[in-house]
């Protein structure tokens, strides 16, 4: 096949069509954005289309003043061989800067030059191209001979120029685009250290709470020492808020790995009430009363009991802190059919201060806090466990009474929604 194309060339010294193969090549070019591909795609084409023997390209190193081979194409595959490596006082590099264009090994004269002609037959090349990035060589293509042994043509000058000055800005985008890789990267790397960050603080807030919950029940027993059902709900409190502190603890140290949420069907009122023994020290201390009303329909929802136990519990003290001299604490579970489908909701509703209507959609982020000591963690954990539980969560003031509601609407079980139907 060559050698029939390559006779043609010969006697009919028929132009390849070098406009088309820039139009193609710069295509192709603006789309790889490596510099290693790109020189490795650009070696092939040249050597298909000029039909030589073989193609080097060589790009300047970063960090050094070397020239090393990126890239190679051979008409007939070879053994690999070490490829030479040019600094900046090898001849063809200095021949190259000086006359900021290429060199062909049979053109060369004069003494000067001698060096470079020498260097060229050393590593069998017979025409270099430069590649100039502004006043910078930043590389160059090494050709062997022809297959045909023709010499190099102007067309062939032609094509090899245009296509290294179109490689010389691709090269370029292509550095620039391994720089904003390695920015990107730097940044997620810095969002990773800030998300462990996060997790470090959302696990201290975590073990914040029950520690809380421990110490209102420690300073309420000397004065209810007597009491013996006092006595027996706070060793309850005490034992089970402590191995949830375990938990965490042991979580954070990496023995445990964040826990897979272990889905059951739950009834939100066992949560809602397993959740107020935990704080009842705490309402009793702040003079908070509470008020409950459970649908007598199902209240089941397909959920994580410690998770939802967390939920409510961040709930119960940002209501507990907004009432510091008392107050009222309205739980209302309800059961409602949607065209969305059977929902469970739950409203958790206070007689605290509030929160004024250009904050409410703030308080869910984290670290979003009005508190002295507070870490502004416990609305976000309460987000991310409604949305593992596909619930939605909300708050909106009380109109014109004083207070907050905040308001979850879970998906009811599909068991519940099956046992209803029955
Ligand atoms: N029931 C509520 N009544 C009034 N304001 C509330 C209520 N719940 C939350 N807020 C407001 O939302 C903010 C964010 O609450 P969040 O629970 O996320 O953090 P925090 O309570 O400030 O801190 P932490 O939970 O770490 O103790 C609070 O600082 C408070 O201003
Ligand atoms: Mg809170």
């Amino acid at each position: 096949m060559w050698v029939q194309a390559s006779i043609d060339r010969y006697f009919f010294r028929e132009p390849y069509s070098y406009q088309n193969t820039i139009r193609k090549l710069s295509r192709e070019m603006s789309a790889i954005l490596d510099l290693q591909s790109l020189l490795t795609h650009l070696s092939a084409a040249i050597g298909q289309t000029v039909n030589c023997e073989t193609v080097d390209a060589y790009a300047k190193d970063f960090a050094s003043p070397l020239y090393r081979r990126l890239a190679s194409w051979r008409s007939v595959p070879d053994e690999a061989s070490d490829a030479p490596v040019f600094d900046e006082t090898s001849a063809i590099v200095l021949a190259m800067a000086e006359q900021r264009r290429y060199l062909l090994r049979d053109e060369i004269l004069g003494e000067e030059a001698r060096d470079a002609r020498k260097e060229l037959r050393e590593v069998s090349a017979d025409f270099a191209v430069p590649l100039f990035q502004d006043e910078r060589l930043a590389g160059f293509f090494l050709l062997g001979p022809k297959r045909s042994t023709d010499p190099y043509f102007a067309e062939d000058i032609d094509l090899l120029t245009t296509l290294a000055s179109q490689a010389a800005i691709a090269a370029r985008n292509a550095e620039l685009y391994a720089q904003f890789v390695a920015s990107e990267r730097d940044k997620r790397r810095i969002e990773r250290l800030a998300s462990v960050g996060a997790l470090a603080a959302g696990i201290a807030h975590e073990i914040k709470n029950p520690l809380v919950a421990i110490k209102a029940f420690a300073e309420l027993l000397p004065e209810r020492f007597h009491d013996e059902e006092f006595r027996g709900e706070f060793a309850d409190i005490a034992k089970q808020e402590i191995e949830r502190i375990d938990e965490l603890v042991k979580r954070l140290s990496g023995l445990a790995g964040p826990r897979e949420p272990a889905f059951t069907t739950i009834d939100v009122r066992d949560c809602v009430e397993e959740t107020l023994a935990v704080v009842r020290a705490q309402l009793q201390q702040a003079h908070v009363s509470v008020k409950t009303q459970y649908s007598i329909e199902s209240r089941l929802v397909a959920g994580d009991r410690s998770q939802l136990k967390q939920l409510f519990l961040n709930l119960f003290m940002n209501a507990i802190e907004a009432m510091p001299d008392g107050g009222e604490l309205f739980i209302k579970i309800e059961n409602q059919l949607r065209p969305s489908g059977r929902m469970i909701i739950v409203d958790i509703m206070d007689t605290g201060k509030g929160v004024a209507e250009s904050m409410l959609m703030s308080i869910f982020d984290p670290f979003v806090t009005t508190k002295l000591s507070g870490s502004g963690l416990g609305l976000s954990i309460c987000r991310g466990i409604a949305d593992a539980h596909r619930a939605s969560i909300q708050a909106k003031t009380n109109g014109s009474e004083p207070g907050l509601t905040v308001t979850l609407e879970f998906p009811a079980s599909s068991r519940a929604t099956s046992l209803l139907r029955e």
